[in-house]
């Protein structure tokens, strides 16, 4: 009985399969690989594209929607992240402006022609002047503040509103 059990794992351990190897043949992504993106219909986990440039992010949509909730989210990350500079309703002119290049309103024209990308892409990687941002901020934190941006571009820039 015992002799037939030790011929049956050898013939087993024979097998073409090896399941020992399982492991090392797995589609897994490699070091600083692109991560694979998120299936249709899944879950999502927002994993963060990869960008080396802030052209990579043109293209780049918003993975939920711009509604209110989102919005005042990006609200508070702005006032703790961005508010220094861009001031607390993202007209430009904030504190830090005293002793760095001044940071521009956000609601002029030529900002508010850029696609959600390119500022998303602001935000990660920074500007010609202004830093990168990203830091110790998730998908969501950077894709709420974007739509915050939008929405202190439906208000009039401060350049051009009453004195
Ligand atoms: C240290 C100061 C500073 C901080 C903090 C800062 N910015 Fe800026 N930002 C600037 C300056 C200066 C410019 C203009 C020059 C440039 O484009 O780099 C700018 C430009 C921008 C632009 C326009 C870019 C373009 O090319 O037209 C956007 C959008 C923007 N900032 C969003 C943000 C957001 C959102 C945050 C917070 C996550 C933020 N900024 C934090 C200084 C800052």
């Amino acid at each position: 009985m015992l002799r037939e059990a030790a011929l049956g794992l050898v013939l087993a351990s024979g097998c073409a399969r090896d399941w020992r190897t399982d492991m090392w043949y797995q589609p897994a992504r490699q070091a600083r690989e692109t991560p694979r993106l998120e299936p249709a219909g899944s879950i999502p986990l927002f994993a963060r594209p990869r960008l080396d440039d802030r052209d990579d992010a043109v293209a780049l949509r918003a993975p939920f929607a711009g509604d209110e909730i989102s919005a005042e989210r990006g609200r508070a990350v702005f006032r703790d992240r961005c508010a220094g500079c861009h001031n607390l309703d993202g007209h430009g002119n904030g504190p830090v402006g005293r002793s760095f290049p001044p940071a521009p309103d956000l609601a002029l024209d030529t900002i508010r022609a850029k696609s959600d990308g390119y500022i998303y892409g602001t935000i990660a990687l920074g500007g010609r002047a202004m830093p990168p941002m990203g830091e110790g901020l998730d998908e969501r934190d950077r894709w709420d503040l974007v739509h915050f941006v939008r929405r202190v571009q439906g208000t009039i820039p401060a350049s051009q509103g009453c004195p």
